[in-house]
């Protein structure tokens, strides 16, 4: 396990592009592996969830040719049965998205992945995908064993609002047909793409997914930068004072946006300027700034799914109490984000507490040198490191090589602003 010590930092500044909107990543391939020909995807994200869903997509059956910043992706005609289980790693976009793929194919296979992984619900999607007269069993180990058949068409209510659940069901229901309600919005990005392949998928006004059977033509896709790793950049340029960070092409799909419209009602310092495109993106200019706490609940809340680590450590430099609220799907995300988060502000000397849906939060500086244990969850890594950058005597993060995940090069960059070059 990597042990990375970091220290108070100076002044962050310069310009950067992050890595490739991981979300999108995995849906530019799985998408296209259900297209069959040929697409080219740009800016893929360099962490390594996306590399297994390239890996599953060529075990398959698809060939992948790697030029330059793309990527070309052959999808066959027919999926391929592979041998071996597939590997989906500490990826649940690949391990739900896949099931669901491969539930209405004629394929047969097993996904496993990491003990964090294996760890993760599965019901959620396995119930629906049984009422469709589908076959997913849940292995002993927690790997799920999927073997692919003719599915029925159906109306789905789903439990909670997952985009991975949302994005499964809608693969499932490639050939067949499905109908889904959310009880909120997810991130929209699988109806975004399947829009632009052709997809017959009308979107109702009261939300309602309704996707008839049909074909998906392959589709050049251009990832834009994460919104959710400029997130810790957004936060570190806000409590290190003196700093000024511009990050380019970000994507800026509203439903990702919750980050933005909290931490500027907390008081940053955020200037956006924005493209209108199919996935938008834009440019942010973020200058340190005193930030006062807020209440984070209902709509935002899900609009801010996995920024909620790092804006409980803005929290922690904020004027004030801060609450997050309706956000138990924390607990069963790559670790239980609700208890690592709390555990990792106090060792800080932070005054935190846990919700069961949540966190509380009392602002201040953190001002005690703590150990974070960060060995499967690159999230809970990367906030801890922004907060020893922001406080007083630094921190120092176990496991910190889960940056891999989706931000293999955090620590480089982190270096690269703390000595102010472009
Ligand atoms: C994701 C959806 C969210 C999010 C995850 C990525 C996706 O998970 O937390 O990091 O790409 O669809 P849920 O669908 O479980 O809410």
């Amino acid at each position: 396990m990597t042990r990375r010590r970091v220290a108070p930092s100076p002044p962050l500044r310069g310009g950067l592009t992050v890595p490739g909107d991981k979300s999108i990543s995995h849906r530019a391939i799985l998408l296209n592996l259900c297209a069959p020909g040929t697409a080219t995807l740009t800016g893929l994200s360099t962490g390594e969830d996306v590399q297994r869903s390239l890996e599953v997509a060529q075990r398959l059956g698809a060939t992948l040719h790697h030029s330059g910043n793309g990527v070309r992706i052959t999808s066959p005609s027919a999926m391929l049965t592979p041998t071996n289980p597939l590997h989906c790693g500490n990826s649940g976009t690949t391990f739900r998205l896949t099931t669901g793929l491969l539930a209405g194919s004629k394929v047969r296979a097993t996904l496993t992945g990491d003990a964090s992984l294996r760890g993760r619900p599965m019901k959620r999607l396995s119930t629906p995908i049984q009422a469709m007269g589908g076959h997913v069993e849940r292995l002993d180990d927690g790997s799920v064993r999927v073997l692919g058949k003719p599915l029925q068409q159906s109306r789905h209510q789903t439990a909670v609002a997952s985009a991975q659940v949302k994005s499964a069901l809608l693969l499932a229901g490639r050939h067949c047909g499905v109908v889904i309600h959310e009880p909120r919005q997810s991130r929209d990005h699988t109806e975004r793409m399947l829009q632009e392949m052709g997809a017959p998928l009308r979107i109702a006004s009261d939300g309602g997914l309704h996707l008839s059977p049909g074909v998906w033509s392959p589709t050049d896709v251009s990832i834009p930068g994460d919104i959710s790793s400029a997130a810790f950049w957004l936060v570190a340029a806000c409590v290190v004072p003196g700093s000024e960070v511009t990050l380019s092409n970000v994507g800026l799909n509203p439903t990702r946006t919750g980050v933005l419209d909290i931490l500027q009602r907390m008081g940053a310092n955020i200037s956006i300027e924005a493209n209108d495109e199919h996935e938008p993106t834009g440019r942010m200019v973020v200058r340190s700034a005193q930030l006062n706490a807020t209440t984070i609940e209902g709509e935002l809340t899900l609009r801010a799914l996995d920024e909620l680590p790092i804006l409980a450590v803005a929290a922690a430099f904020a004027n004030g109490t801060t609450y997050i609220r309706d956000a138990g799907e924390l607990r069963v995300k790559e670790s239980d984000r609700i208890a690592a988060t709390v555990a990792g502000l106090r060792a800080m000397g932070v005054h935190a507490e846990e919700l069961p849906d949540g966190l509380v939060v009392e602002g201040g500086r953190p001002n005690q040198c703590g150990e974070i244990h960060a060995p499967h969850d690159h999230r809970i890594a990367m906030a801890f490191a922004v907060a020893g950058m922001g406080s007083s005597s630094g921190c120092t993060i176990t496991g910190a090589e889960s940056v891999q995940t989706s931000y293999p090069e955090f620590f480089q960059t982190m270096d690269t602003l703390a000595r102010g070059r472009r």
